[in-house]
């Protein structure tokens, strides 16, 4: 979702309002005389990652690729196709030779009854609870034969996507109705809360060579209201016992999933961003495992205003004697990665604590190998938080049941990215004697290893994290095992630091790193700056030449490596960059790390998001997804009409994008 929201309410779009209020320094207090020009440059971290010996498309890199090309055979380019110029059309925009077809638009019947789509929008609460979700986001194609996490099918497959939140004015007739501040309708928010959540859909290639949705047992709707399972070190802990769950060990439902990540084993993991606005406390004095992620006294529906347990666990307020008999601690089920097991539709989702609990993003993984620990990655994407790494006790063992452990014994870590070029990875780790050194020095104690998961911004500040400028997805190199990482942008940064260099950062920007250990496991990597985006006049391209109409972007968000590691990027713009910036609609462009090439491949309708990426295994079908499309619109004024046409109401939906040929898509 996007940001430009200073005064979130009720119906607000939900972004969290900044709750980093540590005194954690910038990186440029702990350096001196780093200025921007010289960051933008590339500065003390580009020479710093020479000397550590990683390529720099915007020198060594690029530089070989010139030479040969002025030698006898210029290298054959990744990325031939010409790229879309910028665009404020109403419409899917790919290359000449591509098509792109809409796809399982929210609404589409997948199960139970298949109850038909309403244009005007009256289906139930049940209904919506048997079709997809609104606003498409984060999205992974199993092949079908991918259940023990490997398979090549691309004719056949489960598509798994997020639905990261809900339009209210779109989602009801007439939009919501509300009565002196408080909701009024029961059927109404039991429709909002079915919205939400996953899908698990079936889809198969038919003779045409168009993807069908299959009806099938394997079709499944995960929403805000699905009962689920709490697993690792915060499990049972006292900070997670509810009136639902006097033990902390269940909970139900996950909201506000935004990008997505899958496993080595064949699961799909969903992963809770914005959830802090689902709920509300009247609690005047917030512990710190609420108001570190920012609680506030109003929610973004108003969910918790309706009596019945069903939407009262939305109230955060302390009523009882203990935590057994209200919902104070439902906050604390939430802000997880939770792992769906997309070949088994009777499984329990389960929420693993072991990676902490933020605003996350997605996670990657870094290149998994055979007997060795699983290693992911999750940026917590709020203005001045956190990038973090996961590293398992146990080793991948493929095949094996238990793989879905990996997630639930290991070791999170923190980023801290030095000016010279350098990172450490710090340990939240209650039994580490840095970190209980850190919790000494700032004067915090935590109870146990549950205590620091449930409070991990607050671990994170203790030992000294970087502050970022909002990460967002993160892309793992098939070849180099290099991690990328979107920072989307950052209005309320004052300090610039090498890692983040501009002040109140409009446009965003990628940065990457390598680990210097072969397995991905260690505490030291070093980092420089892919892409600084922005228009010709403030950019830097990966090349390390300004940004050109061909590939002018702001406010990277997706992100994704194809097979042949190629790095594909999704942008949401916001605002005035949106309406009237020189990037047009929202876009998804394509580039190449080893030639420094970035081409625009794809614009997305009005008002829309470019968001969620998955391939086929033979790269002829990709699978966009396109988010909140005509954005602000009500009944009465629809600012899009993709992808159904005039008339009627705009709605996310996924795009199939092919080659008109049917070969490969590059
Ligand atoms: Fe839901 Fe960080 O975008
Ligand atoms: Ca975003
Ligand atoms: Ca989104
Ligand atoms: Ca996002």
């Amino acid at each position: 979702m996007n940001r430009d929201n200073e005064n979130a309410v009720l119906f607000g779009n939900g972004d969290e309002l900044p709750s980093n209020h540590s005194q954690n320094p910038h990186i440029n207090e702990l350096i001196e005389g780093l200025g921007r020009r010289q960051v933008l440059a590339g500065g003390a971290a580009l020479g710093a990652l020479a000397f550590l010996g990683v390529s720099l498309p915007g020198s060594s890199e690029a530089a070989q690729a010139t030479t040969q090309g002025l030698g006898i055979f210029k290298p054959r380019s990744r990325l031939p196709f010409t790229p879309v110029p910028v665009t404020r059309a109403d419409t899917i925009t790919v290359p000449q030779g591509y098509k792109a077809t809409a796809f399982i638009p929210w609404g589409t019947p997948i199960t139970g009854s298949y109850p038909v789509f309403l244009e005007d929008a009256s289906n139930s609460a049940q209904d919506q609870a048997e079709q997809t979700g609104m606003h498409h986001d984060g999205m992974h194609f199993f092949p079908i034969d991918a259940q023990w996490g490997y398979g090549r099918r691309s004719d056949h497959g489960l598509l798994v996507l997020n639905h990261e939140y809900i339009d209210v004015n779109l989602l009801h007739p007439n939009g919501p109705t509300v009565v002196n501040g408080k909701r009024t309708s029961a059927e109404e928010v039991r429709k909002e809360i079915n919205a939400h959540g996953v899908s698990v859909v079936e889809v198969r290639r038919n003779q045409q060579g168009e993807w069908e949705v299959l009806p099938s047992a394997r079709n499944r709707r995960i929403t805000a209201a699905t009962p689920m399972q709490i697993r690792g070190p915060a499990r049972g802990h006292v900070l997670m016992r509810t009136r639902y769950s006097p033990d902390g060990t269940a909970t139900r439902g996950t909201q506000n999933n935004c990008a997505n990540g899958y496993t080595p084993w064949g699961t799909y993991l969903t992963c809770e961003e914005n959830w802090a606005g689902y709920f509300a406390t009247q609690d005047t004095t917030l512990p710190r495992e609420l108001s570190r992620y920012g609680l506030r006294n109003t929610s973004r529906f108003g969910w918790d205003t309706l009596a019945g347990d069903e939407f009262e666990r939305f109230d955060a307020t302390r009523k009882a004697a203990d935590a057994t008999g209200d919902y104070r601690n439902e906050p604390n089920h939430f802000g997880w990665i939770v792992e769906i097991d997309p070949f088994n539709p009777d499984s329990t989702p389960v929420k693993h604590t072991a990676l902490g609990r933020f605003a996350h993003e997605g996670l990657v993984f870094a290149p998994t190998r055979p007997g060795k620990r699983v290693v992911c990655y999750s940026g917590d994407d709020s203005q001045n938080e956190y990038i973090y790494k996961y590293v398992s006790r146990g080793k991948f063992r493929p095949g094996s049941r238990a793989n879905s452990r990996l997630l639930d014994e290991g070791t999170l870590y923190v980023a801290r990215f030095n000016a010279d070029g350098s990172g450490d990875w710090l340990a939240l780790d209650i039994d580490d004697p840095a970190f209980q050194a850190a919790c000494a020095a700032a004067g915090v104690s935590f109870a146990d290893q549950g205590e620091v998961l449930i409070n991990t911004r607050l671990a994170a500040d203790v030992v000294g994290a970087t502050k970022m400028d909002r990460p967002e997805w993160g892309a793992a190199h098939p070849d180099t095992g290099e991690i990328y990482f979107t920072l989307t942008n950052n209005s309320s940064r004052t300090t610039a630091d090498a890692a983040n260099p501009r002040i109140a950062n409009a446009y965003g920007h990628i940065i990457r790193w390598r680990e210097l250990s072969r397995d991905h496991a260690g505490t030291r990597f070093a980092w420089n700056l892919f892409l600084l985006a922005g228009p010709s006049s403030d950019s830097r391209g990966p090349n390390g030449q300004p940004l050109n109409a061909d590939n002018i972007l702001a406010s990277p968000d997706g992100l994704w490596f194809d097979e042949d590691g190629r790095l594909w990027i999704q942008t949401d713009m916001s605002g005035s960059q949106l309406s009237s910036g020189p990037f047009g609609n929202n876009q998804m462009l394509v580039a190449d790390p080893r030639t420094g090439e970035l081409k625009r491949f794809l614009v997305g309708p009005s008002g829309c998001e470019v968001t969620g990426i998955t391939a086929t295994p033979d790269f002829k079908t990709l699978f966009v997804n396109i988010q909140h499309p005509g954005e602000g619109s009500t009944p009465s004024n629809l600012l899009s009409t993709w992808p159904d046409g005039p008339g009627k109401r705009p709605r996310a939906a996924t795009v199939i994008v092919t080659r008109e040929n049917g070969k490969r898509l590059l």
